[in-house]
């Protein structure tokens, strides 16, 4: 029976009403509906359980940040001047970022097709989730959430060498889609998961040689959104750690659901860089139309993104 306040969706579930919280946030739910895509932040409906979970969590990963992070990643959070305390307002992200790396953050409602995420970057915005994960399963994370967007992803972007390898993705996937204008669904479908594993293994999974020094840091955001990940990715015995190999990556398939066995390590920006750029000369010469299938599974969706963005 539906709660007092609640919303009755189209499936016939009832949602709670009043607060962001992720898969159960009405603001959402009615902003899907619409197929509003790109929203604003309601900052007013974030409730003091949201407010905690962001606390919890940033209390969590501070100190795992000072050990394990990328140097650049620790930068970022001060210049951003992340609070502890609350959800950070976008405008009040951005106002810092953009002068920076030319970056802003931009709210969505969900998930972002594919090709219309990797477009985003292109044109240096973030697409980000603005609900907050439950604050029960605080180190379970099956979609975004801000907590893993704006603490794991955004400090990154203020570095204007890292903010040009997302724009680099962009460029990546640019080129991938104007290839496929004769609707060749399966090249697609492969440069997608090409596209996505290397995404994964490094802007998500990545690890890094420590600028000027021994060992290895994290700079991907699955693994800095994450307490359980971050210090299992650097000192766990059971994880592989291989330097980074362009046609190893994008034919290794990966899971979402448990603690990563397998990562890759760069040995800095410019190297990340210029593997982007190798991996979009390889799109370009369609040298990626059959990796290796496995995960992650292309949905139709995405494979619409990028045949729609081949036919402009
Ligand atoms: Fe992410």
């Amino acid at each position: 029976m539906p709660v007092a306040g609640a919303i009755e969706t189209s499936a016939g579930r009832s949602i709670a009403g009043g607060d962001l919280t992720t898969g159960r946030a009405a603001f959402i739910e009615r902003a899907q509906t619409r197929g509003d895509l790109f929203v604003e932040q309601p900052y007013g409906l974030y409730s003091e359980a949201n407010q905690e979970t962001w606390r919890r969590l940033y209390r969590a990963l501070a100190g795992k940040w000072e050990r394990y992070a990328h140097p650049r990643f620790l930068d970022g959070v001060a210049r951003l001047g992340l609070d502890p305390d609350r959800i950070p307002r976008l405008e009040d992200i951005n106002r810092f970022l953009e002068p920076l790396s030319g970056f802003k953050a931009r709210a969505v409602s969900g998930y972002v097709p594919a090709y219309l995420f990797f477009d985003c970057l292109r044109r240096r915005e973030f697409p980000t989730t603005i609900t907050v994960r439950d604050g029960d399963r605080l180190d379970y994370l099956p979609e975004p959430d801000i907590f893993h967007d704006l603490a794991g992803h955004v400090p990154m972007h203020t570095d204007p060498a890292f903010a040009d390898v997302l724009v680099r993705f962009g460029e990546a996937a640019r080129t991938a889609a104007l290839r496929v204008r004769d609707g060749d669904c399966r090249s697609v479908e492969s440069a997608l998961r090409a596209l996505a594993r290397f995404f994964w293994f490094t802007i998500e999974f990545g690890l890094m040689r420590r600028p000027g020094g021994a060992g290895l840091c994290a700079y991907g955001s699955g693994l800095l959104s994450s307490a359980g990940e971050i210090a299992h990715s650097l000192e766990s015995r059971r994880v592989q750690r291989a330097p980074f190999q362009l046609e190893w990556v994008v034919n290794q398939s990966f899971e979402i659901d448990s603690l990563q066995p397998l990562l890759f390590v760069v040995d800095g920006f410019r190297h990340l860089e210029g593997e982007v750029r190798r991996l979009e000369r390889w799109l370009g010469e369609g040298r990626l139309d059959n990796v290796a299938p496995g995960e992650p599974a292309v949905s139709r969706e995405d494979l619409r993104s990028f045949l729609d963005a081949g036919r402009q």
